[in-house]
């Protein structure tokens, strides 16, 4: 049976997805391991894509050969973070990725209903920044979540705050690990980016803008049946 467009949920990640805020969270880390005498690569930032501000801390501090206690960790995570904050006070619309907010805005049109699932604790003002708070009917960031991706808590919570079942949901990801957490959350998952990178996910698009909504429906019917 064909299911209609209002019968379904899409899960959208932010970082990577609806905004291009790697690089963000590149100058600020970089800024901190400046800070403490060692630098890393763009490609190495590649491997913090979806990966929570803890666990980014520890791989960062790995690379860096630099061990911290406990309580320094929270200090440097909060030090980035400050950082952070401030680079995303200057966001604005023209700050979306390509096809972006239009696919928010068809999906809206047409009746999907849409979540926000996002390991991020400044996803709010993010999308607040963005001006497209609105569009989401289900807000589940890093706030919301005991665990992080490839975990599908984010996912899972994103689909019972449509109100739907997970086979009824298509994520969108950018990073490996949100790909794995849509799969065994048993979602489509629609990868963003290129299929060299996410080899798993159900089908790839370059961007937003490329995304087709009946193939991503039809989609959703195989995964539901
Ligand atoms: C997203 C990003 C990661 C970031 C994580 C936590 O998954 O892709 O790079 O580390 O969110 O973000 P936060 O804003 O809470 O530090
Ligand atoms: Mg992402």
């Amino acid at each position: 049976m064909k299911l209609e467009f209002n019968e379904v949920g899409f899960i959208f990640d932010l970082d990577g997805v609806i905004v291009d805020t790697a690089i963000l969270h590149y100058k600020a880390w970089r800024r901190l391991a400046n800070s403490l005498g060692f630098d890393f690569s763009e490609a190495q930032n590649e491997e913090l894509k979806g990966v929570g501000r803890m666990d980014s801390l520890d791989r960062i501090l790995a690379w860096g050969g630099i061990s911290m206690t406990q309580e320094e960790k929270i200090q440097a995570a909060d030090r980035k973070n400050a950082w952070y904050g401030e680079l995303i006070t200057h966001l604005g619309p023209e700050d979306a990725l390509p096809g972006a907010i239009n696919f928010l805005e068809q999906s809206a049109d047409i009746g999907i209903g849409i979540a926000l699932g996002s390991a991020s604790k400044n996803a709010m003002p993010v999308l607040n920044s963005l001006g497209i708070t609105d569009f989401f009917d289900a807000i589940i960031d890093g706030h919301s979540i005991t665990k992080n991706k490839p975990d599908p808590e984010v996912f899972l919570k994103g689909a019972s705050g449509l109100n739907l079942t997970p086979s009824l949901c298509a994520v969108f990801e950018d990073a490996t690990v949100g790909i794995e957490a849509a799969r065994s959350a048993g979602m489509t998952a629609i990868g963003i980016g290129s299929e060299e990178n996410l080899p798993e996910a159900n089908k790839v698009y370059s961007s937003l803008a490329e995304a087709n909504m009946d193939t991503i429906l039809e989609l959703i019917t195989l995964n539901h049946i």
